[in-house]
């Protein structure tokens, strides 16, 4: 049966690494995707929600329910369809981002039942992720991981203080009392996480066979 899994965690924790480990290990039954982004549509929201400055003007609803509209044309044209067909779907990132990002970091809680509103009716009649893998790792070395990275192209996002890292963290957690969640520790080598990541994997049915 297929799976839905989807990578998530502050900047910096290496889930990029661990993504192309996968890709290297999964033949074509998996489709990998990216939030926001995946479709022609969801990443030209992308460009506009994420290097476009005009944005940070904007308020924090408005970068909220772009994240969800992305979301749910990938979800529409992308994830539903690739389950259906029986295929696997990795994503970088998805709602746990928004959870963590929009609503803790940026300390939006008020957007609460809002998000699990349009979670709902996003989901509806198609296929909640069965497990988010959350890479996680302390705070400072989130911020200075996400700072060292010269490839790292430096947006809005990018600029934030060491509290805001911890709120990210504590959003994570949040998001983990509603979903299936598993948290793997992110400090250790690409070798070590992409163990854990297989274990976790294991648990909900998928297996690395090559
Ligand atoms: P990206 O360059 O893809 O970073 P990363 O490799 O760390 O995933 O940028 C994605 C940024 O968008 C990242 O800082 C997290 C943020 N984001 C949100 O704030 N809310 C969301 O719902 C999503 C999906 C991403």
């Amino acid at each position: 049966m297929s799976k839905y899994v989807v990578f998530d965690g502050m900047d910096g924790c290496g889930k990029g690494t661990q993504i192309d480990l996968l890709k290297a290990e999964l033949d074509n039954s998996a489709v990998f995707t990216r939030e926001p982004g995946g479709t022609l549509l969801a990443e030209e929201i992308r460009k506009l929600g994420r290097d476009n400055p005009l944005a940070s003007e904007s308020t924090a609803l408005f970068k909220f329910l772009l994240f969800w509209a992305a979301r749910e044309d990938l979800e529409y044209k992308l994830v539903f369809p690739a389950l259906q067909s029986g295929k696997h779907v990795f994503s970088d990132r998805g709602d746990s981002s928004t959870h963590a990002f929009q609503m803790n970091g940026e300390e939006h809680k008020e957007l609460f039942h809002l998000f699990h509103l349009i979670r709902r009716h996003v989901f509806l009649n198609r296929r909640p992720p069965d497990l988010y893998i959350v890479f996680d790792l302390p705070a400072e070395m989130s911020r200075e991981r996400a700072m060292q990275d010269a490839t790292r192209k430096t947006t809005h996002f990018d600029i934030r203080d060491l509290a805001f890292y911890e709120r990210v963290r504590e959003g994570f957690r949040e998001f983990a009392e509603r979903a299936s969640v598993v948290f793997i520790d992110a400090t250790g080598s690409p070798k070590e996480v992409h163990a854990l990541v297989c274990a976790a994997l294991a648990e909900v049915g998928i297996s690395l066979s090559k």
